[in-house]
């Protein structure tokens, strides 16, 4: 078992990694060893809520978009979410887990997804191209979200949508920390993911990183703030599943 020590050790306000160089070598090594079950595990861990998750993503598309980039894109899901609710009609997936992008052929829609290996934080595309830009449980791996959200911003068309699916740090809440509607099932993810990280995948680092990251993170008002801040318009959060993920949006500015 290999701790992850450079995935957590981040700034909480900003949630910048202090090794950047070390923090993406460590998060490609994770979803390299993990490519194999991350799609049978998601599901199973999520109790397939993760399914309706993108789908509630895909459904956001405004109808009638043609070029999605799906960034951090894993093994794909949300793109094909978004070719399967008819709300894009091409899709560029970007991630730089070749192992991950690998999972994405033979999917039904595939061949409507072109796979790229890149970074999201260095993306290899021109300014403006993307009609919409869509990521799933991806930013809380980037070593800077702020560039992140930079990036994301250069490469959209002005109009274009942003939407964005993770498990953000849980908000501070009335009845005190740790006692939000969703915290039972945080704490119960806590416990059950390592254990079942272990058991299927033969990967308990890989799986305890998935709770602690969460924790690790920046609030879903924290990151609603940042893209704000990034020249978002538009922004909004929805809370998905009492909290235990969420969607955040926006759009790239016409003006
Ligand atoms: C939790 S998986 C999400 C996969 C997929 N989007 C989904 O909905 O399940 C996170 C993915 O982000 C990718 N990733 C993390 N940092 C990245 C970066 N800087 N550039 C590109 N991909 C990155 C990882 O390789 C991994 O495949």
């Amino acid at each position: 078992m290999t701790r992850l020590p450079a995935i957590h050790d981040r700034d909480l306000a900003t949630g910048r990694a202090a090794d950047p160089a070390a923090h993406a070598r460590a998060v490609r090594a994770m979803f390299a060893r993990i490519s194999r079950h991350y799609d049978r595990l998601n599901h199973l861990l999520s109790w397939n809520c993760d399914r309706r998750w993108r789908r509630r993503a895909a459904a956001r598309l405004d109808p009638g978009t043609v070029w999605v980039l799906d960034l951090c894109a894993g093994t794909g899901d949300l793109g094909l979410a978004c070719l399967a609710a008819g709300r894009a009609r091409q899709v560029v997936a970007v991630d730089f887990t070749p192992q991950m992008l690998a999972r994405l052929a033979g999917k039904p829609g595939a061949t409507a997804v072109r796979a790229v290996a890149g970074d999201a934080l260095c993306l290899p595309f021109r300014d403006a191209w993307a009609d919409a830009l869509v990521v799933g449980f991806g930013v809380r791996n980037l070593a800077d979200p702020t560039a992140g959200a930079r990036e994301m911003r250069r490469v959209l068309r002005p109009g274009g949508q942003l939407l964005v699916l993770e498990f953000f740090r849980a908000e501070a809440h009335a009845a005190g920390p740790g006692r939000g509607p969703a915290a039972p099932v945080r704490k119960l993810l806590a416990g059950l993911v390592p254990c079942v990280g272990r058991l299927a995948a033969g990967d308990r680092a890989a799986y305890t990183y998935l709770p602690e990251s969460m924790d690790r993170f920046l609030s879903a008002a924290a990151y609603r703030e940042l893209l704000a801040q990034e020249g978002f318009a538009d922004v909004f959060v929805e809370r998905l599943t009492l909290g235990v993920a969420h969607l955040v949006g926006g759009r790239r500015p016409l003006a």
